[in-house]
């Protein structure tokens, strides 16, 4: 399979620059641009809000933005950066009261859904929601922080999650956020998965073409 998605997460890039930085992974092979969304209250971290989003649009970004939501509340968000440019919502289950009702708001501005899942999360919140979802998002380090370990448990999860969306025949990415480099993207890929979210492998490298490159062989392999 070579549909292969190549997400960089903007969290690991030099937010001093970040036009310039958004602009040139994509011009290194880049497929869309993860941004993550996180409010100290959620998870221990504060980074950007719609703003950004929208500066990243005014700036002449036309590639998909993949936004994800690390927040205590989704529902005002998901209106706020439907309307300030992102193509993909990724909300966690524990973040709303009301997933479903979550999940239709998103696809009610237009945008593609997703659902992602920490570690300790299980699949069962999918069952009644797999019709909504356009992507599945497995966590593979505790959401927060970027340049953290891939948890090897994960891959069992992915393997599983994998079989999830084949059985249900629908057509929604599989991706994984956390951890994910050049050595060990192939066995995740094996696993099932077929978007990649990363942040430190890609943008501590002077050379993003080229890192993006090597990762893309590695997938081909
Ligand atoms: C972590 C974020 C990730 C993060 C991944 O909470 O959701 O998107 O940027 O960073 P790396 O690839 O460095 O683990
Ligand atoms: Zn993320």
């Amino acid at each position: 399979m070579s549909d292969y998605i190549i997400a960089p997460s903007l969290l690991s890039a030099d937010f001093a620059r970040l036009g310039e930085e958004a602009v040139n992974v994509l011009k290194a092979g880049g497929d869309m641009l993860h941004l993550d969304v996180m409010d100290n209250h959620y998870v221990p971290n504060l980074t950007v809000g719609p703003l950004v989003c929208e500066a990243l649009r005014k700036y002449g970004i036309k590639a998909p933005i993949d936004v994800h939501l690390m927040t205590r509340s989704v529902d005002s968000l998901i209106n706020d950066f439907a309307k300030a440019g992102a193509t993909n919502l990724t909300i966690h289950p524990e973040s709303t009261d009301h997933v479903d009702r979550s999940l239709s708001l998103i696809h009610k501005h237009g945008c593609k859904a997703g659902l992602a899942l920490n570690p300790a999360t299980t699949l069962d919140c999918l069952e009644y929601v797999i019709d909504k979802l356009d992507l599945i998002l497995i966590m593979s380090v505790n959401p927060g922080f970027g340049g953290q370990q891939f948890i090897p448990a994960i891959l069992e999860k992915v393997k599983k999650a994998r079989a999830l969306i084949d059985n249900s025949g629908k057509n929604i990415r599989l991706a994984i956020d956390g951890g994910i480099n050049a050595d060990n993207i192939h066995k995740v890929a094996e696993a099932g998965a077929d978007m990649f979210i990363m942040g430190s492998a890609i943008f501590t490298q002077p050379d993003y073409a080229k890192t993006i490159n090597t990762i893309r062989n590695e997938l081909n392999k």
